[in-house]
């Protein structure tokens, strides 16, 4: 029995540039070398930084993903990038459904199913966010939300005549950027209600991997991973500085 890898994602968001890009990655790459560190750890630059990085990742010491895709296949679709340009640049991950792309770039339901499928038609996994508003929390539709994304994401699977890995990324909107973190009880009734209700969706044999973001900190990062079902972070501020990105990877 192989203890299943834990997954340290690193969201950049719309930071940084050339230089800034290709040294945190390289520093990130070093570290992770040198501290020995076994869990699966991926970084989604911006997409203009992919190919640079992937230059200086020959060994594949860590994982490389796009933030974004189209969701069409290639055609006259200006500004976009294809599943297929993914694929044939070797990229191996993509993040679908992030709050701020279903908030700020009204991404929907429709387009995200569209987008897994073009992913999945190209062999690319899936890194899938879910998460409920601060309104939706505080007027408690958390499960309601959690629910309706899930079983949207699972029609598509389910249909799908080629699902592949598809892992999901428990977001509370409130808690991205924001310093706050649900509690440890918190996040352990929604865990479970995650992991039950993907069981009840999944209609492949694949196990399901589930990742918690929101505010990952060094300070933080142990201590949420005591969750039960959570088997790996997906950090956005803190993924931008190397120090603090790898004190995470070393301390879970
Ligand atoms: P922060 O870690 O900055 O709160 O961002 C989380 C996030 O959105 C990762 O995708």
């Amino acid at each position: 029995y192989i203890m299943s890898k834990k997954i340290i994602a690193g969201n950049w968001k719309q930071n940084g540039n050339m230089k800034s890009s290709i040294q945190l990655a390289q520093d990130i790459i070093r570290e992770v070398k040198k501290n020995n560190i076994k869990h699966e750890v991926i970084i989604f630059p911006p997409s203009l930084y992919l190919l640079p990085i992937k230059n200086i990742n020959k060994k594949e010491i860590i994982n490389l993903g796009s933030q974004n895709v189209s969701a069409y296949n290639d055609g006259a679709l200006t500004g976009e990038i294809s599943a297929t340009m993914l694929k044939d640049s070797k990229i191996k991950y993509c993040l679908v459904g992030h709050s701020e792309r279903r908030h700020i770039l009204n991404e929907n339901d429709l387009s995200l199913c569209e987008k897994v499928s073009r992913l999945h038609e190209n062999n690319i996994r899936v890194i899938y966010c879910i998460g409920e508003t601060l309104k939706e929390y505080k007027t408690k539709k958390t499960k309601y939300i959690l629910n309706k994304q899930l079983r949207s994401l699972f029609e598509n699977l389910n249909n799908s005549k080629r699902p592949n890995r598809v892992i999901i990324a428990y977001e509370p909107v409130w808690a991205i950027g924001t310093g706050l973190v649900p509690s440890a009880k918190e996040l352990s009734i929604t865990f479970d209600y995650i992991h039950n209700t993907v069981r009840r969706y999944n209609k492949s044999s694949k196990p399901i991997k589930l990742l918690y973001g929101g505010s990952v900190s060094p300070d933080n990062a142990e201590s949420l991973m005591e969750t039960q079902y959570i088997d790996g972070l997906l950090i956005g501020g803190a993924s931008l500085i190397a120090k603090k990105f790898i004190d995470i990877c070393s301390t879970i």
